[in-house]
């Protein structure tokens, strides 16, 4: 399929590199539309980025020779906006949403992703309120960043703060096209739980995990990426929703299943798989006061009922290969092999088709993780991999497993 993407390009020494962008885009058969914003106009022209994209190079927000609205339109044309370079003023703008010129309009109403190549001076990069922007592009999940590296800035000195070259730029987008054309699990129905379970021992206190759900949301974005419906039951987090996602939100165990339940359906026949991410609290307290509980000099007993495994009610249910279970094992294990000996125990037990199997110190709040993919007669090392991509390699697993499913019915 051939794809156009925008490329804006923002008020930075390094927007000498964009017509490279531009060019490389080109060669690898990609419409390249320019966007320049006022800044990017005192250090390269229009004229150039038109002349390499046989393109307009679109400058402002009112053009009179266009009827409807802009970056309305541009969005709808463009499969992926990537902005390189991206100051850290545009940082500031796309972390707040504005939407005062083209550029951040258009960011704003893209339907795919938008990918930045930030590019500027190193303290301007460590700056608290940048580290802040891009903690909260993290956050928001709908513009991923491309650098910036270490190396020598205009300035001669040295730091993190370069933009990445316009090769590694143009490589993201690519590989970003290409995974927004995968659409391998259209027509199935994803039900993901994430985070923590919070069980209230009274208005003001609970007892919950350090779960923060990234990935649990990893793999409801992913399938949404790739055509499925996704129904996200998650836990209290400071995630935003993935795109294309219907999310609802539980406290405790009970909720969740009740919630899992519902999403899937009688007999969990409106559901094609379920990958359990949720870190679920063994217990609850047996009492959950409606009132504060006052402090007294008295020692405090705080009496806990073990919560139902959520999961293992649901294999015990399952009466078919349909819907794919897929749990997660968080562990302290003195090595892999004990590692993968209880995720197989875990999941004989659950009654699931797989077991991501990892390590609590190589999971909880990090945005990476090394997982085990633990099956009845398989054990796969992913190694390193963002929770993005260990979200990609588990549902690749379970499309398998869906399409035996298929087979066998
Ligand atoms: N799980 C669940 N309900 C529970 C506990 C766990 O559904 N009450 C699910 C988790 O979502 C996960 C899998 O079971 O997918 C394994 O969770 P884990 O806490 O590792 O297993 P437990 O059975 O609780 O074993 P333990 O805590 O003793 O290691």
């Amino acid at each position: 399929m051939s794809h156009s993407v925008a490329l804006i390009v923002t008020g930075s020494i390094a927007a000498f590199k964009a017509p490279v962008v531009a060019r490389l885009l080109g060669k690898a058969g990609v419409t390249v539309v320019p966007v320049l914003t006022r800044a990017a106009r005192e250090f390269v022209g229009a004229t150039t980025f038109a002349g390499l994209t046989g393109e307009r190079a679109h400058t402002d927000m009112f053009d009179p020779s266009v009827a409807g609205e802009l970056h309305v339109e541009l969005a709808a044309r463009c499969s992926l906006v990537v902005v390189a370079p991206a100051t850290a003023d545009f940082l500031a703008r796309l972390a707040s949403g504005r939407a005062d010129d083209l550029a951040a309009a258009l960011c704003l109403s893209a339907r795919g992703p938008v990918l930045a190549a930030p590019a500027m001076h190193p303290r301007m990069w460590s700056h608290p309120a940048t580290q802040r922007n891009v903690a909260t592009l993290g956050r928001d999940g709908r513009v991923e960043l491309v650098g910036p590296v270490e190396g020598e800035v205009a300035s001669g000195e040295s730091g993190v703060g370069r933009m990445a070259e316009p090769e590694v730029i143009v490589a993201a987008v690519l590989r970003a096209l290409e995974e927004s054309e995968r659409r391998d699990l259209a027509n199935r129905h994803i039900v993901v739980s994430a985070g923590p379970s919070v069980e209230d021992i009274d208005p003001v206190r609970f007892v919950g995990n350090r779960s923060t759900g990234k990935m649990g949301f990893a793999v409801a974005a992913r399938a949404a990426a790739r055509g499925a419906r996704v129904t996200l039951v998650s836990g209290p987090v400071e995630l935003a929703t993935p795109p294309g996602v219907d999310r609802v939100d539980t406290r405790g165990a009970l909720a969740m299943d009740a919630a899992l339940r519902t999403a899937m359906g009688p007999d969990l026949a409106g559901a094609d798989a379920l990958v359990m991410t949720a870190a679920v609290g063994d217990y609850r307290p047996k009492v959950s006061s409606s009132v504060k509980i006052k402090r007294s000099h008295e020692p405090l007993t705080l009496e806990l009922i073990p919560n139902p495994d959520v999961l293992a009610g649901l294999g015990a249910d399952r009466k078919t290969k349909r819907p794919v279970l897929v749990g997660f094992a968080v562990e302290t294990p003195e090595d892999d092999e004990a590692l993968v000996r209880e995720a197989r125990r875990k999941l004989e037990a659950k009654r699931v088709d797989m077991v991501v199997a990892n390590r609590a110190s190589d999971s909880f709040g990090r945005d990476d993780n090394r997982a085990i993919l633990v099956e009845r007669a398989t054990a796969e090392p992913t190694g390193w991999l963002s929770k993005s991509a260990l979200a990609d390699r588990i549902l690749d697993r379970v499309l398998t497993l869906l399409k035996d499913a298929d087979v066998s019915g």
